[in-house]
């Protein structure tokens, strides 16, 4: 542990000590939270979470900074978030086996969220000289019109424990160079992770003579994160979490009139249509239902195949998933760790409970695996009859439905009758099935893939949902219109005042 700290350069402070904006503020009245790590069940981190007088002046700071942030020229912003890509670059396999350590997806996928840190870097770099408004054409002589996009002030960050640091970054990095500061509240299961990135982004911050841009708060979703909703200092809250809590945000944020991006639950399907290639299907579905132990809002949570099929594709599913290695994810040839603490596979029972209830057969899996540590739990495969009220939940836990249909309508009715909305596939040759997937009576999900399964998006694209999940757009596209103001400017050259719609007013 001591050595992966003095990798990430956090050998001489104490990174449990305390939170703030730059520099670290001492905030004795803040109470302890203990991380620990999901493989093993020991205690890796005790943090101090932010008393109400330290978040209110962590947010007086960020609100400071924005004053002159505001002010340095986008590109100049860009290069600011261009080193901290490159400060990520130099500690990438630390902080992927710190995430590891904290939240128990495997090493490679710690990797790859840092790797998906350092990507959005580069995007917001030549984004910062890319903050495109438009002009249009005047109905008036003598003038014009433009819009542009100006920055929106200190944006709250709320992400979950699936993925510690990713998620904060697609919104730091594209509020950085859109002007804004921020404040971030991380998931209590991975505070420590949240302190090494904040440490590094603290460290680029003062190489670039700034303060106040990047700011953490750790405490506790009722606390600190209810702080965040009722703050009218901060114009945007960015929301990551589930449904529930994601409709008290929005409710709360709602009420100052303040502005939200929500990502919130997904209950993502594959439709299989009878020529699909079945190893790549099998692939895909692999990593999207045990990726992250099914703990991504994108992971694989059904599977909508061709009744003809579907004999061949479970036999090759129970085959993979017999395969699977469970265990320490820190080691290398492991597939899948823990899930995050006891609760979630205590979840994962009582969904399975249900399940059976509601006439589903468990075909592999379905248990706790106590000789490998009390957060784990076998990968499921669980055969449905139908769309059953489980079904309809997202329980976020490596359990996959698979569902039978006759025809292609049957199917993608089947795929839209969740109240959830974000990611969708469709593993097919037939190009006019494909088609008609992704066409406005298709997929009704924020992202709909063909032979690509729902998860590992890349960052280029925006990120997000419908329905339940909440609407909101991260990380690529033009997803950073979010994150300003948008103003529409109209300038008169000429020497007279003349009306728009042709109103003649007075002489
Ligand atoms: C999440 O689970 O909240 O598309 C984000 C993916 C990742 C991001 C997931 N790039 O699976």
């Amino acid at each position: 542990m001591n050595a992966l700290l003095a990798r990430l350069n956090l050998r001489d402070t104490n990174p449990g000590a305390c939170t703030g904006p730059d520099g670290w503020l001492d905030d004795p009245d803040g109470t302890a939270l203990v991380s620990d790590n999901p493989a093993t069940g020991e205690p890796i981190a005790r943090v101090v979470q932010a008393t109400a007088a330290t978040y209110d002046r962590v947010v007086r700071t960020a609100g400071e900074a924005f004053e002159t942030w505001r002010q340095v020229p986008a590109p100049k912003r860009g290069a600011l978030v261009h080193d901290f890509g490159k400060a990520l670059r130099e500690v990438k396999e630390p902080l992927g086996e710190l995430v590891t350590l904290e939240m128990g997806k495997i090493k490679a996928e710690g990797m790859g969220e840092v790797q998906e840190m350092i990507d959005i870097c580069d995007f917001a770099t030549g984004l910062s000289r890319q903050l495109y408004g438009v002009t249009t054409q005047s109905e008036r002589p003598g003038h014009r019109m433009y819009e542009q996009w100006l920055p929106l002030g200190v944006v709250g960050i709320i992400t979950a424990f699936n993925f510690p640091t990713a998620v904060w970054s697609w919104n730091a990095a594209i509020a950085a160079v859109c002007g804004d500061t921020m404040v971030w509240k991380p998931a209590s299961a991975a505070p420590l992770t949240a302190l090494a990135v904040q440490h590094i982004a603290n460290r680029v911050s003062a190489d670039h003579g700034v303060r106040g841009v990047f700011t953490l708060v750790i405490g506790s979703g009722s606390d600190i994160g209810e702080r965040i909703l009722g703050d009218p200092r901060l114009p945007l809250v960015s929301f990551t979490g589930s449904v529930r809590m994601g409709r008290r945000a929005a409710e709360a944020v709602a009420r100052r009139l303040g502005r939200t991006i929500l990502e919130l639950g997904g209950n993502n399907a594959i439709i299989v249509t009878e020529d699909a290639d079945l190893d790549l299907a099998v692939r895909a579905i692999v990593f999207g239902a045990i990726g992250t132990a099914g703990q991504r809002c994108t992971s694989t949570r059904r599977i909508i195949m061709q009744r003809s099929i579907a004999s061949a594709l479970i036999r090759r599913l129970v085959q993979a998933y017999q395969q699977v290695t469970i265990g320490n994810p820190l080691d290398d040839g492991i597939l899948m760790g823990p899930l995050v603490n006891a609760a979630a596979v205590d979840g994962m029972m009582a969904a399975l409970e249900t399940i059976k209830t509601e006439g589903g057969e468990v075909l592999i899996g379905g248990r706790r695996l106590p000789e490998k540590g009390r957060c784990f739990a076998a990968p499921t495969l669980v055969r449905m009859p139908r769309q059953t009220p489980i079904v309809l939940e997202e329980t976020f836990a490596p359990i996959l439905y698979l569902l039978e249909y006759a025809t292609l309508d049957e199917a993608i009715a089947m795929h839209n009758a969740v109240p959830q909305g974000l990611s969708s596939a469709i593993f097919t040759r037939d190009l006019l099935a494909a088609e008609r997937f992704l066409s406005a009576t298709g997929s009704d999900c924020g992202i709909a893939n063909v032979n690509v399964g729902t998860s590992g998006a890349e960052i280029g694209l925006g990120f997000g949902g419908e329905k339940q999940t909440g609407g909101g757009r991260e990380a690529g596209s033009d997803a950073w219109k979010s994150y300003m103001r948008r103003q529409s400017n109209v300038i008169n050259w000429s020497r007279d005042l003349p009306l728009a719609q042709g109103i003649t007013f007075g002489s």
